[in-house]
C-alpha cells in the first residue's frame, strides 16, 4: 500500500491509500472516522453485491449510527435533485458537522456525493472510495466535485477535498470491460501530460489494462494517482495552471461527450478529445509528426469503437465556445509539442477545428 498526505488551504489535511487488498481502512486512518457521529455510505443502485460488500467493510467498528442511500446509476445520479435529495436524507437522519459521508462508486457517485458533502451545512468530511478504473485514476482524486446542468457537463460545482482517498483494485475485479476501457482513455492522457516514467509505464502496460490484469492495474493506478495528487497538492482549487494538463482531450472530449447523447463513456470520449488535440497540434505546427505518430499509437492501442456521435461541427463549435476553460476566447485547447509538453491555445480557426474533428471521429 501507498500513501499519501498533503496539505490544503481550506480543507485541512489529504490523505490518499492506494494498493490492492487493503485492510482496515477506518482502523489505519482513525483521526478520520473515530470522532464521526454519524456516517452514510453512498453508492450507485446498480453497483454489484461485491462492491457494496466490500464498501461496508469502511463503516467504522462500533459505530452503529449507519446510513446507506443509493443514487441513480451513473449519470443520472449528477443533477441537483440528486444533491437535494441526498442533503434532505442527511438532514432527516440528523448529520451534523462531526459527520462522514463515504462516497463508493464511479465517478459520477464520487462527483455527486462530494459535491452534496460541500454545500450540506456547508461542508462535512467526506471520504472518497473510486471503483472505476477511471475513477481511481482521476475521477476519485483532487476535490472537484459537480452535477450536470441542461445537458451540459459539469456546470455546478465546488472544490471540496476529500478527508480521504482509497484507491483499492481489488473493486475492479467486477468492472465490466467497457469500464476498464473507458478508463484506458484516461489512462492515455497521463502517458501525455506527464514525466517520460508515466509515458513507459502506460505504454508498458496498456494491453494488459485492457486484458484486466490484476498487476497492471494496480501499477497503473499508483503510478496516475500518486502523479495526479503532486499536481493537486501545488494548485489545490486549479488557480496557478497547474492542473491544466489534467483536461488534455477534455474540451473536445466532453463536446464529443454531449454530442453523443450519452452513449459515449467518458474516457471514450476523452480519448477522442486526446485524438483531436493531437490533430490540431500537428497542424499548428506545434507537434511533430514522429511524436505524433507515437502519441496517437496509443489512441490506436485502444481500438475504440466507431463513435456514436452526430457529426455536427457547427453544434461542436458552440459545444467548445461554452466550455468553462475557455476564458472569453472563441475557443481554447490544450495542445501537445510532445509528451509532457502542453501548452494551451486559443481562437483556433475552423478549417483546422474542422480537420482534428473529422480525424478524432474517424
Ligand atoms: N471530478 C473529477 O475530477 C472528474 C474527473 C474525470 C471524470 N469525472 C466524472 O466521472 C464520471 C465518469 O466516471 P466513471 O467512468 O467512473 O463512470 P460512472 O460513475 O458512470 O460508473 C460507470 C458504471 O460502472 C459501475 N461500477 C462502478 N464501480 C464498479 C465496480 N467496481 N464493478 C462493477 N461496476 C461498477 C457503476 O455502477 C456504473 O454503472 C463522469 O461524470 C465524469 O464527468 C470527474
Amino acid at each position: 500500500m501507498k500513501t499519501f498526505s498533503f496539505k490544503t488551504h481550506s480543507s485541512g489535511t489529504v490523505k490518499a491509500a492506494l494498493g490492492r487488498n487493503m485492510e482496515s481502512i477506518p482502523a489505519l486512518f482513525p483521526e478520520i472516522f473515530k470522532n464521526a457521529d454519524k456516517v452514510c455510505l453512498v453508492t450507485g443502485s446498480d453497483a454489484p453485491p461485491s462492491l457494496r460488500a466490500r464498501a461496508l467493510a469502511l463503516f467504522p467498528e462500533g459505530n452503529r449510527h449507519h446510513h446507506y442511500f443509493w443514487l441513480p446509476p451513473s449519470e443520472k445520479a449528477k443533477t441537483l435533485e440528486e444533491a437535494g435529495r441526498l442533503a434532505s436524507f442527511l438532514f432527516d437522519h440528523g448529520f451534523s458537522r462531526s459527520s462522514l459521508v463515504i462516497a463508493a462508486g464511479g465517478g459520477a457517485v464520487t462527483d455527486l456525493a462530494g459535491f452534496t458533502a460541500s454545500i450540506y451545512m456547508r461542508g462535512i468530511n467526506w471520504v472518497s472510495v473510486p471503483t472505476t478504473f477511471l475513477a481511481q485514476i482521476d475521477a476519485g482524486l483532487g476535490g472537484k466535485t459537480a452535477v450536470n446542468l441542461g445537458g451540459a457537463k459539469n456546470i455546478a460545482g465546488t472544490f471540496h477535498q476529500p478527508a480521504l482517498a482509497v484507491c483499492d483494485t481489488a473493486f475492479l475485479d467486477s468492472l465490466p470491460h467497457a469500464e476498464l476501457r473507458s478508463g484506458a482513455g484516461e489512462l492515455v492522457k497521463y502517458a501525455m501530460i506527464g514525466p517520460g516514467e508515466l509515458f513507459r509505464t502506460v505504454g508498458r502496460n496498456l494491453q494488459k489494462v485492457l486484458a484486466a490484469d490484476r498487476s497492471a492495474l494496480t501499477a497503473c493506478v499508483s503510478a496516475c494517482a500518486a502523479y495526479k495528487l503532486k499536481l493537486v497538492a501545488k494548485d489545490e482549487r486549479d488557480e496557478r495552471g497547474v492542473r491544466e494538463s489534467l483536461n488534455f482531450g477534455h474540451t473536445a472530449g466532453h463536446a464529443f461527450e454531449a454530442m453523443s447523447g450519452g452513449a459515449l463513456p467518458h474516457g471514450e470520449a476523452v480519448a477522442r478529445g486526446i485524438r483531436f488535440a493531437l490533430i490540431a497540434s500537428l497542424e499548428t505546427g506545434i507537434l511533430k509528426r514522429a511524436d505524433f505518430n507515437r502519441m496517437n499509437a496509443m489512441i490506436d492501442a485502444l481500438r475504440l469503437r466507431p463513435a456514436a456521435v452526430r457529426r455536427d461541427f457547427r453544434h461542436f463549435l458552440t459545444l467548445v465556445s461554452r466550455d468553462k476553460k475557455a476564458r472569453g476566447a472563441d475557443n481554447r485547447f490544450v495542445l501537445a509539442a510532445g509528451p509532457g509538453r502542453l501548452c494551451p491555445a486559443e481562437d483556433l480557426d475552423a478549417p483546422l477545428l474542422r480537420k482534428a474533428f473529422e480525424g478524432a471521429l474517424k
